[in-house]
């Protein structure tokens, strides 16, 4: 089977919607951070819409300084507003059952699965893992988020076992820097936060964003 890379990076050539769903079974991993980050980069293309799928409503949260260069909807309103807009992030909740997680799976493109570098999130990522292998889904990328600086090797270890384990993952980690929880507080993409290291912290996801289309 193609990886599902090549046929993303195909659908943005030619200038088609993609649905990107950030999913895990553990909270607090990153889903949210990452799925504002990655429809700010793609906004740059072309018009993307953020689906806030979970009742905790932290993406609308976000938004709600109007400060987003997208647009983030409800996800009970989403399907009136998607014909307006190429591409679509969606935000989930947290402990989506098996069930929740065939459904998102099968209704994107591709599933990013943000987990942080300790050992109770890789846990819950083998978890999920499972779960879709089960569902017999490869359409999903791992992403390492929160990984904290040096001397730590958290990172850098999260990555040599998920690679050993043969699966699915970003070359690009996103780092753990104070300007992203800036960036929900102020309700703004990172890039635009008032931090020395928010031109880095938007550098990690841009960088992400681009393996997309590689
Ligand atoms: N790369 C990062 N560096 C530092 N803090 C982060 C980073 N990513 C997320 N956070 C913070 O961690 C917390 C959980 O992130 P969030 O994106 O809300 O996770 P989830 O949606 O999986 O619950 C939030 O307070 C957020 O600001
Ligand atoms: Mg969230």
């Amino acid at each position: 089977m193609a990886s599902p890379f090549l046929s993303l990076s195909r659908w943005l050539r030619r200038g088609e919607a993609m649905i990107i769903t950030c999913a895990s079974f553990k909270g607090g991993v990153g889903k949210t951070t990452s799925a504002v980050h990655f429809a700010t980069f793609l906004q740059a293309f072309a018009p993307t819409m953020l689906v806030d799928g979970d009742p905790n409503r932290s993406a609308s949260n976000w938004a709600r300084h109007g400060k987003l260069p997208f647009a983030v909807i409800d996800e009970r309103q989403a399907t009136r507003h998607a014909r307006a807009y190429e591409h679509i992030v969606i935000d989930t909740k947290a402990r989506p059952d098996e069930e929740d997680l065939k459904a998102l799976a099968d209704g994107c493109d591709l599933l990013i699965i943000p987990t942080t570098p300790d050992a109770l999130a890789l846990d819950a990522l083998m978890l999920t893992v499972k779960a879709l292998r089960a569902l017999g889904t490869e359409r999903y990328r791992i992403l390492i988020t929160m990984v904290p600086p040096k001397p730590s090797r958290d990172g850098d270890d999260a990555r040599q076992m998920l690679q050993e384990a043969g699966l699915p993952l970003f070359a690009q980690t996103i780092r753990r820097l104070v300007a992203f929880q800036k960036a929900a507080l102020h309700g703004l993409p990172v890039q635009q936060v008032a931090d020395p290291r928010a031109a880095e912290a938007w550098s990690d996801y841009e960088h992400a964003g681009r393996e997309i289309m590689a």
